[in-house]
């Protein structure tokens, strides 16, 4: 028999059992199956966890972290040649394995993917050494993936303001290839070792995809490329992105080297103007001048290599100025033969004054005659007649002698600048189809060697 007090008790533990038991009926579940007993789990909750963010996540000290780093680009907001920067918008996945954080997903109802406030996470330390981007560029998820191997996932977003260093020789068909360096800040390549998930092809593809804004750049490749420097023991492993991009020359060719080209040709053709060349050349200097401001704003000022359409524009202008020259020396030959022709004609109205003379001075003649012969018949007037006519025109022809060689005169300085202008026709003309010719073939050379 059992006593009163045992069978309390007993009836106490059945109750017991029995309360565990509904509960257990109530829930239908495993205890594990919340993420808060994951990160129970994980030590996530306890007061431990921060020291484990602090430090590299090895059991060992000497096992390797490999950080895998894949960049995608989304757009090419600005290129400055003046400062050589790009201005791109990346997003950056990084992935690496924390050993402390990993889990059986059958022990916790098969959770096999948990977010967790990156904070609490080691971060490995990796720099962007071509950043220039104002601090508050970056956005960074505040959660990471954790997978059950221990697998962080943590992504970024970022407007990244690189360094590039800008080869514009062949502005504005021109490549550029820019490279983005990540590497660790304070662990060395034996510590932390940086790879790619994916292959650069496929990066590249998938940034093509993607791109939103490129402005008038276009990705033509991005590659990928591994490396360590330093010595030894204190060597650094870096990422390399080399980033191939190439500018959409269009507008450059319809707002600079078309028009440039298009006045070079109205200089050439300026040549048919009969009369005042001279201010219609000075308006195409003008107008050459304000595309050389354009471009001015546009170039870096580096002496190095003078980009081929800083040489272009440079030639066009010179070509233009060294013909409104010419145009300016015709010009004062012109004038020169004006002056002379007044004068000239001064003296061809004291010849006519002369020959009126010498024409009175016959018929003054003939009047003399015409006295003594008054008795002479209408045949001997007729004759008189005759003779005045022949005095007429032998004054006639003394004045066009006369003329004629004061023209020959006057006319050697406009036939002289007609000379200059003809010669500077063709050797300008000659100059201007060597100088495309030259130009193009140097543009396309370099363009396709490029390639
Ligand atoms: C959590 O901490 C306890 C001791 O505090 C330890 O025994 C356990 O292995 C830790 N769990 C993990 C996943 O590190
Ligand atoms: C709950 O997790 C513990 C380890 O933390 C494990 O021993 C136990 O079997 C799990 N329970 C269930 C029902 O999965
Ligand atoms: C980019 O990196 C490659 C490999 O290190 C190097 O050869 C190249 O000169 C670099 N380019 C620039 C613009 O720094
Ligand atoms: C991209 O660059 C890689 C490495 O330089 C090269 O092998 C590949 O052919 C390039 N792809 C294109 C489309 O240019
Ligand atoms: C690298 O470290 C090892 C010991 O870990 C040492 O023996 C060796 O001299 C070091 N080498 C250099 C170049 O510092």
């Amino acid at each position: 028999m059992l006593s009163p007090r045992q069978t309390d008790m007993w009836r106490w533990t059945t109750v017991a059992v029995l309360a565990l038991m509904a509960q257990e009926g109530i829930d239908c579940q495993p205890s594990n199956c919340s993420y808060l007993h994951l990160l129970d789990h994980l030590n996530l909750t306890s007061e431990s966890s921060k020291a484990q963010s602090m430090t590299r996540p090895v059991k060992h000290w000497r096992t390797q972290t490999d950080v895998l780093l894949d960049m995608l680009l989304y757009g090419i907001l600005n290129m400055d040649g003046k400062s050589q920067t790009v201005t791109s918008h990346v997003w950056l996945r990084l992935s690496w394995t924390n050993e402390f954080l990993t889990w059986n997903p059958s022990d916790f109802c098969g959770i096999d993917l948990v977010a967790i406030p990156t904070s609490d996470l080691w971060i490995p330390d990796i720099a962007i050494l071509e950043d220039v981007s104002d601090s508050g560029s970056v956005q960074r998820s505040p959660l990471s993936t954790l997978h059950p191997s221990g697998l962080v996932l943590a992504e970024k977003r970022q407007r990244l303001t690189t360094t590039c260093r800008l080869d514009l020789y062949m502005f504005p068909f021109d490549k550029q290839i820019c490279n983005i360096t990540f590497s660790s800040v304070n662990y060395n390549e034996h510590e932390l070792k940086l790879g790619t998930w994916r292959g650069g092809a496929f990066l590249t593809s998938v940034s093509e995809k993607l791109m939103i804004t490129e402005g008038e750049w276009q990705l033509v490749n991005m590659s990928i490329l591994v490396s360590s420097v330093g010595n030894d023991n204190s060597s650094v492993s870096k990422l390399i992105y080399m980033v191939t991009i190439s500018r959409k020359p269009l507008l450059y060719i319809i707002n600079l080297i078309v028009p440039l080209l298009f006045f070079l040709l109205l200089d050439v053709a300026s040549f048919l103007i009969r009369g005042d060349r001279l201010s219609f050349k000075l308006t195409i200097l003008l107008s050459i001048s304000v595309l050389l401001l354009i471009l001015q704003d546009m170039l870096p000022s580096t002496e190095e290599t003078l980009p081929l359409i800083a040489n272009y524009c440079v030639t066009v202008f010179t070509l233009v100025g060294i013909s409104i020259l010419e145009a300016m020396l015709v010009n004062f030959l012109l004038s020169v033969d004006v002056c002379c022709a007044k004068r000239t004609s001064a003296k061809s109205a004291e010849s006519q004054l002369e020959i009126q003379m010498d024409v009175k001075s016959h018929t003054e003649h003939g009047g003399a005659t015409k006295k003594v012969q008054t008795k002479l018949s209408r045949i001997q007037d007729e004759h008189q007649l005759l003779k005045l006519i022949l005095t007429e025109v032998k004054a006639t022809r003394k004045q066009t002698e006369r003329e004629a060689k004061e023209g020959k005169k006057v006319g050697r300085f406009a036939k002289l600048a007609a000379i200059i202008d003809t010669v500077y026709f063709i050797l300008y003309l000659i100059a201007f189809v060597v100088y495309i010719v030259c130009m193009y073939y140097e543009w396309v050379n370099t363009y396709f060697s490029m390639k």
